[in-house]
């Protein structure tokens, strides 16, 4: 058997190794936003765990939650089966009876930027409470802290808000001002594993950091998410909502770990209900598998290997686009180093061309490019009818949504094609002087 598998394995190498990757052909081939990264380990994981046939969650899904708690140094990760589930879930934990006051009530409000993706502001409409949409900055495009503290109202219970496609937002300033009104702070740090704010990694700061591993992420295993904390209570009901609202906490083909499997009472059950199918949340199934985790595990060995791509690729595009009419670069938030999800290019309203046509050319040579994900959320048909509260104005985001796009910088990107990609750039510009 073991013979067997390694002869599989080894196969599966050659497999890897013999398939063909072409040279980059400017114009030919695509410089896309993002993709995934995968190599020869990461398909020798995940052909292993299937030769095992561990198909639903199991000891890799286990441990790469331990180990990824552990590059963060936070003291539970949960694994789910997307970010935008690792966000619904977060919140949902805040509602938690369990948390007695300190519970995030229906009407209660949560500051979050206006422009942004969506799935990080439907938890909050899909628990009854109400977004408080603030807008952002051009150049970070993140909203400031000064913004978040002008937003907070007598009902406001809450902060969640994501990295701007990586940038931090001043996250060590947010986090105070939580603490001192008391309300609860979630990072949506879908788009910035392996940033830092002040030397210290984004995901860290708040109650809860979520992460998504979609192709497009920093580190993928196709569909996945996870939620992470460092408060163990908050971890508990983090799981029983991911696990259908189960009050146990058996790992899979475990029984009685709480030793009273059949000695407890609660709700109106009768006293010895089997613990196992006693439900405290209304929860849902958003668990993930171990074929899935085998990469992440495999996948995570590379996480400041592809954090230094994506930076490095940044940093050339930076250099490279300086100077030129009509554009504004991305800044870093100030005490920040972000490992960038893509870069964010802003056409200035009085520019000598439009968004549309800098996009036209850019696709049109092949240069993939990508919205500042929905721009102004509260324009889109899905937000019309719901209650939400607007703090200021969100001239920016509109300006957004109007005028921004973003560019790739994933390791997929090599030197050249950013080289590419910048004399097209520099290329449209002079001719629209
Ligand atoms: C900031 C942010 N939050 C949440 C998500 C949702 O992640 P997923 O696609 O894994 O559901 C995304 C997706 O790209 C995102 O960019």
């Amino acid at each position: 058997m073991g013979e067997d598998k390694d002869a599989i394995l080894e196969l599966v190498r050659k497999y890897h190794r013999d398939q063909r990757v072409d040279g980059f052909v400017p114009g030919t081939t695509p410089v896309l936003t993002s993709g995934a990264v995968l190599e020869e380990s990461d398909r020798v994981a995940l052909v292993e765990a299937a030769l095992e046939m561990r198909i639903a969650a199991g000891p890799s899904a286990r441990r790469f939650e331990r180990e990824f708690s552990r590059y963060f140094g936070l003291r539970k990760a949960h694994l789910t089966n997307s970010g935008s589930s690792a966000n619904l879930l977060a919140l949902s934990a805040l509602t938690s009876p369990q948390l007695g006051d300190a519970r995030l009530r229906p009407g209660d409000e949560v500051i979050t930027a206006a422009a942004g993706f969506p799935t990080t502001v439907n938890p909050v409409l899909q628990n009854g409470l109400k977004p408080v949409f603030v807008d952002v900055e051009l150049g970070t495009y993140n909203p400031t802290p000064e913004r978040i503290a002008e937003a907070i109202g007598p009902r406001t219970r809450a902060i969640m808000t994501a990295h701007a496609l990586g940038n931090p937002f001043a996250v060590a300033e947010v986090a105070a001002l939580a603490r001192e009104h008391d309300l609860y702070l979630i990072e949506d740090n879908c788009d910035a594993v392996g940033s830092l704010y002040q030397g210290r990694l984004t995901g860290t700061f708040g109650h809860f950091a979520t992460v998504s591993f979609y192709p497009a992420h920093h580190i993928t295993f196709g569909e996945g998410g996870c939620v992470l904390t460092n408060d163990l209570g908050l971890a508990r009901l983090v799981e029983s909502i991911r696990d259908w609202g189960r009050d146990c906490w058996c790992e899979p083909g475990e029984d009685d770990r709480c030793l009273k499997r059949f000695d407890q009472q609660l709700g109106s059950l009768p006293r010895g209900y089997d613990h196992k199918y006693i439900f405290s949340h209304v929860g849902y199934n958003l668990k993930s598998t171990d074929l899935h985790a085998s990469i992440g595990l495999s996948q995570l060995q590379r996480v400041d290997e592809f954090g230094e791509a994506r930076r490095r690729n940044w940093r050339l595009l930076r250099d490279g686009l300086d100077g030129l009419d009509g554009l504004l670069l991305p800044e870093p938030t100030p005490g920040s180093d972000p490992s960038w999800f893509g870069f964010v290019l802003t056409v200035q309203p009085d520019a000598p061309y439009t968004r549309q046509e800098l996009v036209a050319f850019l696709e049109g040579r092949r240069i993939a490019t990508r919205r500042f994900f929905g721009g102004n959320l509260t324009r889109h048909p899905a937000y019309a009818d719901v209650e939400y509260r607007i703090a200021g104005d969100l001239s920016v985001s509109d300006i957004i949504t109007q005028h921004t796009f973003w560019i790739g910088v994933y390791p997929g990107i090599t030197g050249e094609m950013i080289q590419y990609v910048v004399d097209s750039i520099r290329e449209f510009v002079a001719k629209h002087r």
